[in-house]
Protein backbone atom coordinates (compact mmCIF):
# COMPACT_ATOMS: atom_id res chain seq x y z
CA UNK A 1 0.00 0.00 0.00
CA UNK A 2 2.81 2.66 1.01
CA UNK A 3 4.62 2.02 -2.61
CA UNK A 4 1.51 2.51 -4.47
CA UNK A 5 1.23 6.10 -2.95
CA UNK A 6 -1.78 5.23 -1.02
CA UNK A 7 -0.77 6.10 2.24
CA UNK A 8 -0.87 9.85 3.55
CA UNK A 9 0.52 11.04 6.89
CA UNK A 10 -0.53 14.29 7.99
CA UNK A 11 -1.48 15.08 4.45
CA UNK A 12 1.73 14.02 2.37
CA UNK A 13 2.16 10.78 0.46
CA UNK A 14 4.37 8.56 2.28
CA UNK A 15 6.77 5.78 -0.25
CA UNK A 16 9.45 4.69 2.56
CA UNK A 17 9.13 1.86 4.07
CA UNK A 18 9.40 1.66 7.89
CA UNK A 19 8.29 5.78 7.66
CA UNK A 20 7.20 6.54 11.38
CA UNK A 21 3.59 7.80 12.22
CA UNK A 22 1.75 8.49 15.71
CA UNK A 23 -1.59 7.38 15.44
CA UNK A 24 -2.81 9.41 18.24
CA UNK A 25 -0.88 13.09 17.13
CA UNK A 26 -0.48 12.27 13.31
CA UNK A 27 -3.92 12.09 10.63
CA UNK A 28 -3.26 8.71 9.18
CA UNK A 29 -5.25 8.01 5.97
CA UNK A 30 -5.52 5.10 3.09
CA UNK A 31 -6.42 5.83 -0.06
CA UNK A 32 -8.24 9.13 2.17
CA UNK A 33 -9.83 7.31 4.36
CA UNK A 34 -8.59 8.20 8.31
CA UNK A 35 -7.13 4.62 9.69
CA UNK A 36 -5.72 4.36 13.46
CA UNK A 37 -7.44 8.30 14.72
CA UNK A 38 -9.27 5.87 18.18
CA UNK A 39 -9.50 9.01 19.73
CA UNK A 40 -12.10 12.30 19.50
CA UNK A 41 -10.78 14.86 17.71
CA UNK A 42 -10.52 17.74 20.22
CA UNK A 43 -9.66 21.56 19.24
CA UNK A 44 -9.22 23.43 22.60
CA UNK A 45 -8.32 27.13 23.42
CA UNK A 46 -6.73 27.70 26.39
CA UNK A 47 -6.26 31.17 28.04
CA UNK A 48 -2.80 30.61 28.95
CA UNK A 49 -2.26 32.38 32.75
CA UNK A 50 0.95 34.14 33.60
CA UNK A 51 3.37 31.62 35.38
CA UNK A 52 2.27 28.47 33.35
CA UNK A 53 4.48 26.21 30.71
CA UNK A 54 3.79 25.35 27.46
CA UNK A 55 4.28 22.03 27.71
CA UNK A 56 2.73 18.65 28.26
CA UNK A 57 4.93 17.44 30.86
CA UNK A 58 7.93 20.02 32.92
CA UNK A 59 10.62 17.73 34.71
CA UNK A 60 10.84 20.72 37.11
CA UNK A 61 7.22 20.26 38.28
CA UNK A 62 6.31 23.51 36.85
CA UNK A 63 2.24 23.85 36.09
CA UNK A 64 1.47 22.88 32.76
CA UNK A 65 -0.85 24.16 30.26
CA UNK A 66 -2.19 20.59 29.58
CA UNK A 67 -2.94 20.31 33.64
CA UNK A 68 -5.20 23.22 33.52
CA UNK A 69 -7.07 20.96 30.80
CA UNK A 70 -9.17 18.84 33.60
CA UNK A 71 -11.38 16.26 32.21
CA UNK A 72 -9.88 16.23 28.76
CA UNK A 73 -8.85 12.80 27.94
CA UNK A 74 -6.80 13.23 24.88
CA UNK A 75 -3.54 12.81 23.92
CA UNK A 76 -3.32 17.08 22.94
CA UNK A 77 -0.51 19.11 22.87
CA UNK A 78 0.52 22.96 22.25
CA UNK A 79 -0.03 24.16 19.17
CA UNK A 80 3.57 26.44 19.07
CA UNK A 81 4.48 28.08 22.27
CA UNK A 82 3.97 30.89 24.80
CA UNK A 83 6.33 32.23 27.42
CA UNK A 84 5.95 31.37 31.09
CA UNK A 85 5.73 35.37 31.31
CA UNK A 86 3.05 35.86 28.34
CA UNK A 87 -0.95 34.81 28.70
CA UNK A 88 -3.75 34.77 26.02
CA UNK A 89 -4.78 32.65 23.42
CA UNK A 90 -3.20 29.28 23.21
CA UNK A 91 -4.32 26.34 21.41
CA UNK A 92 -4.07 22.48 21.54
CA UNK A 93 -4.88 19.65 19.71
CA UNK A 94 -4.20 16.04 18.84
CA UNK A 95 -4.67 16.63 15.10
CA UNK A 96 -1.29 16.98 13.87
CA UNK A 97 -2.36 17.77 10.38
CA UNK A 98 -4.02 20.85 12.01
CA UNK A 99 -1.37 21.55 13.90
CA UNK A 100 1.51 21.36 11.57
CA UNK A 101 -0.38 23.74 9.16
CA UNK A 102 -1.14 25.90 11.71
CA UNK A 103 2.74 26.54 12.34
CA UNK A 104 3.62 25.98 8.62
CA UNK A 105 5.44 29.45 7.46
CA UNK A 106 3.47 28.77 4.23
CA UNK A 107 0.21 29.55 5.58
CA UNK A 108 1.26 32.55 7.14
CA UNK A 109 -1.26 32.62 9.79
CA UNK A 110 -1.16 36.08 12.17
CA UNK A 111 -0.55 35.96 15.77
CA UNK A 112 -2.00 39.22 16.94
CA UNK A 113 -0.26 40.43 20.50
CA UNK A 114 -1.09 42.84 22.76
CA UNK A 115 2.24 44.16 24.91
CA UNK A 116 2.77 46.66 26.96
CA UNK A 117 6.05 48.15 26.84
CA UNK A 118 8.34 50.83 28.75
CA UNK A 119 8.78 54.32 27.41
CA UNK A 120 6.83 56.26 25.05
CA UNK A 121 6.34 55.03 21.46
CA UNK A 122 7.03 58.25 19.36
CA UNK A 123 6.12 58.40 15.39
CA UNK A 124 9.64 57.06 14.05
CA UNK A 125 9.72 54.19 16.52
CA UNK A 126 6.47 53.14 15.05
CA UNK A 127 7.72 53.91 11.82
CA UNK A 128 10.71 51.77 11.92
CA UNK A 129 8.63 48.84 13.76
CA UNK A 130 6.20 48.56 11.17
CA UNK A 131 9.18 48.63 8.76
CA UNK A 132 10.76 45.60 10.36
CA UNK A 133 13.54 45.18 12.53
CA UNK A 134 16.89 43.00 12.36
CA UNK A 135 17.32 40.36 14.87
CA UNK A 136 20.27 38.12 14.88
CA UNK A 137 18.16 35.55 13.45
CA UNK A 138 16.79 37.58 10.88
CA UNK A 139 14.59 40.39 10.14
CA UNK A 140 11.10 40.33 11.92
CA UNK A 141 8.51 42.30 10.34
CA UNK A 142 4.73 42.85 12.03
CA UNK A 143 2.22 42.75 9.49
CA UNK A 144 0.22 45.50 11.72
CA UNK A 145 1.18 47.36 14.20
CA UNK A 146 -0.61 50.01 16.02
CA UNK A 147 -0.37 52.12 19.51
CA UNK A 148 -3.73 51.25 21.28
CA UNK A 149 -2.59 53.34 24.19
CA UNK A 150 0.17 56.25 25.93
CA UNK A 151 0.71 56.57 29.05
CA UNK A 152 2.89 58.75 30.64
CA UNK A 153 6.07 55.89 30.86
CA UNK A 154 4.46 53.05 29.13
CA UNK A 155 3.24 52.46 25.45
CA UNK A 156 0.48 49.33 25.03
CA UNK A 157 0.75 48.18 21.45
CA UNK A 158 -0.92 45.68 19.36
CA UNK A 159 0.95 43.75 16.52
CA UNK A 160 0.73 40.80 14.46
CA UNK A 161 3.42 38.86 13.40
CA UNK A 162 3.25 35.90 11.05
CA UNK A 163 5.77 33.73 12.72
CA UNK A 164 6.64 31.38 15.80
CA UNK A 165 10.18 32.43 16.99
CA UNK A 166 11.38 31.69 20.43
CA UNK A 167 10.87 35.27 22.08
CA UNK A 168 10.09 36.79 19.04
CA UNK A 169 8.02 39.90 20.01
CA UNK A 170 10.44 40.67 23.35
CA UNK A 171 13.24 40.91 21.21
CA UNK A 172 11.43 42.97 18.59
CA UNK A 173 11.19 45.28 21.42
CA UNK A 174 14.43 45.11 23.09
CA UNK A 175 15.97 46.03 19.71
CA UNK A 176 13.88 48.93 19.55
CA UNK A 177 14.82 49.70 22.89
CA UNK A 178 11.22 49.20 24.95
CA UNK A 179 11.49 46.14 26.85
CA UNK A 180 8.09 44.01 26.86
CA UNK A 181 6.64 44.49 30.30
CA UNK A 182 3.49 42.40 29.45
CA UNK A 183 2.70 40.18 26.84
CA UNK A 184 -0.85 38.52 25.80
CA UNK A 185 -1.78 36.80 22.71
CA UNK A 186 -5.12 37.68 21.74
CA UNK A 187 -5.89 36.45 18.61
CA UNK A 188 -4.66 33.50 16.31
CA UNK A 189 -5.62 33.38 12.53
CA UNK A 190 -9.30 33.70 12.59
CA UNK A 191 -9.81 32.94 16.18
CA UNK A 192 -9.99 35.51 18.94
CA UNK A 193 -9.83 34.78 22.79
CA UNK A 194 -12.57 37.09 23.92
CA UNK A 195 -13.72 37.58 27.27
CA UNK A 196 -12.59 33.68 27.91
CA UNK A 197 -11.09 34.05 31.36
CA UNK A 198 -7.62 33.41 32.25
CA UNK A 199 -7.01 29.63 33.03
CA UNK A 200 -10.19 28.56 31.75
CA UNK A 201 -10.67 26.56 28.35
CA UNK A 202 -13.41 25.52 25.73
CA UNK A 203 -13.49 23.34 22.58
CA UNK A 204 -13.50 25.25 19.45
CA UNK A 205 -17.27 26.27 17.88
CA UNK A 206 -17.72 23.99 14.90
CA UNK A 207 -17.77 27.30 12.84
CA UNK A 208 -14.22 28.33 14.47
CA UNK A 209 -13.12 25.16 13.21
CA UNK A 210 -14.41 25.59 9.67
CA UNK A 211 -12.68 29.04 9.46
CA UNK A 212 -9.23 27.57 11.27
CA UNK A 213 -9.19 24.86 8.67
CA UNK A 214 -10.26 27.38 5.26
CA UNK A 215 -7.07 29.53 6.70
CA UNK A 216 -4.68 26.83 6.52
CA UNK A 217 -6.14 25.47 3.26
CA UNK A 218 -7.64 22.24 4.55
CA UNK A 219 -10.78 22.78 3.64
CA UNK A 220 -12.71 25.55 1.26
CA UNK A 221 -13.32 29.06 2.63
CA UNK A 222 -16.32 29.08 4.71
CA UNK A 223 -19.34 31.04 3.22
CA UNK A 224 -20.65 34.21 4.11
CA UNK A 225 -22.44 34.43 7.04
CA UNK A 226 -25.84 35.67 6.28
CA UNK A 227 -25.87 32.83 3.82
CA UNK A 228 -24.51 29.96 5.68
CA UNK A 229 -26.86 30.83 8.64
CA UNK A 230 -30.35 30.81 6.49
CA UNK A 231 -28.78 27.35 4.81
CA UNK A 232 -28.41 26.14 8.59
CA UNK A 233 -31.03 27.15 10.55
CA UNK A 234 -31.14 28.44 14.56
CA UNK A 235 -28.60 26.78 16.47
CA UNK A 236 -26.62 27.13 19.83
CA UNK A 237 -23.75 28.94 20.06
CA UNK A 238 -21.52 26.21 20.45
CA UNK A 239 -19.42 24.77 23.94
CA UNK A 240 -19.29 27.00 27.14
CA UNK A 241 -15.45 27.57 28.82
CA UNK A 242 -14.72 24.79 31.41
CA UNK A 243 -13.76 26.26 34.74
CA UNK A 244 -9.76 26.46 35.36
CA UNK A 245 -9.24 24.50 38.06
CA UNK A 246 -7.63 26.01 41.17
CA UNK A 247 -4.10 26.81 40.93
CA UNK A 248 -1.80 25.80 43.75
CA UNK A 249 0.06 29.06 45.23
CA UNK A 250 -1.98 31.02 42.22
CA UNK A 251 -4.93 33.40 43.20
CA UNK A 252 -8.08 31.78 42.65
CA UNK A 253 -10.11 32.28 39.18
CA UNK A 254 -13.87 34.43 39.94
CA UNK A 255 -15.80 35.02 37.51
CA UNK A 256 -18.70 33.45 35.71
CA UNK A 257 -17.03 30.73 34.55
CA UNK A 258 -14.58 30.43 37.60
CA UNK A 259 -12.06 32.98 35.89
CA UNK A 260 -12.25 36.22 35.51
CA UNK A 261 -14.34 37.80 33.11
CA UNK A 262 -13.91 39.88 30.11
CA UNK A 263 -12.12 43.12 31.34
CA UNK A 264 -14.34 45.84 32.48
CA UNK A 265 -14.15 49.05 30.02
CA UNK A 266 -11.11 50.60 30.79
CA UNK A 267 -10.06 49.00 32.95
CA UNK A 268 -6.03 47.51 32.33
CA UNK A 269 -5.84 43.67 32.18
CA UNK A 270 -2.66 41.43 30.93
CA UNK A 271 -4.87 41.37 27.81
CA UNK A 272 -4.70 45.14 27.23
CA UNK A 273 -6.23 48.27 28.57
CA UNK A 274 -9.63 48.05 28.08
CA UNK A 275 -12.00 48.82 24.74
CA UNK A 276 -9.93 49.55 21.91
CA UNK A 277 -10.29 53.12 20.28
CA UNK A 278 -11.41 53.62 16.60
CA UNK A 279 -9.10 53.75 14.07
CA UNK A 280 -8.55 56.82 12.74
N1 LIG B 1 6.77 36.38 21.36
C1 LIG B 1 7.36 36.38 22.55
O1 LIG B 1 8.34 37.07 22.75
N2 LIG B 1 6.84 35.62 23.54
C2 LIG B 1 5.75 34.84 23.37
O2 LIG B 1 5.32 34.17 24.31
C3 LIG B 1 5.13 34.86 22.13
C4 LIG B 1 5.66 35.64 21.13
Amino acid sequence: MILAGRVAVNGEVVRALGTKADPARDVITVDGERVGGAQQRRVIMLHKPRGVVTTVHDPEGRETVRGLLAGVDERVYPVGRLDVQTTGLLLLTNDGALAARLGHPRWAIDRVYRAKVDGRFDEATLTRLRRGVRLPDGKVRPSSARVVRQLPTKTWLELAVHEGRRHIVRRLFEALGHPVDKLARVALGPLHLGGLAPGAWRDLTPQELERLEAAVGLRPAPRPRAAAAVARGPRGRGTPPRTPPPRPGGPRPRGRHGGRSASPAGRETAAGPGPRPRRP
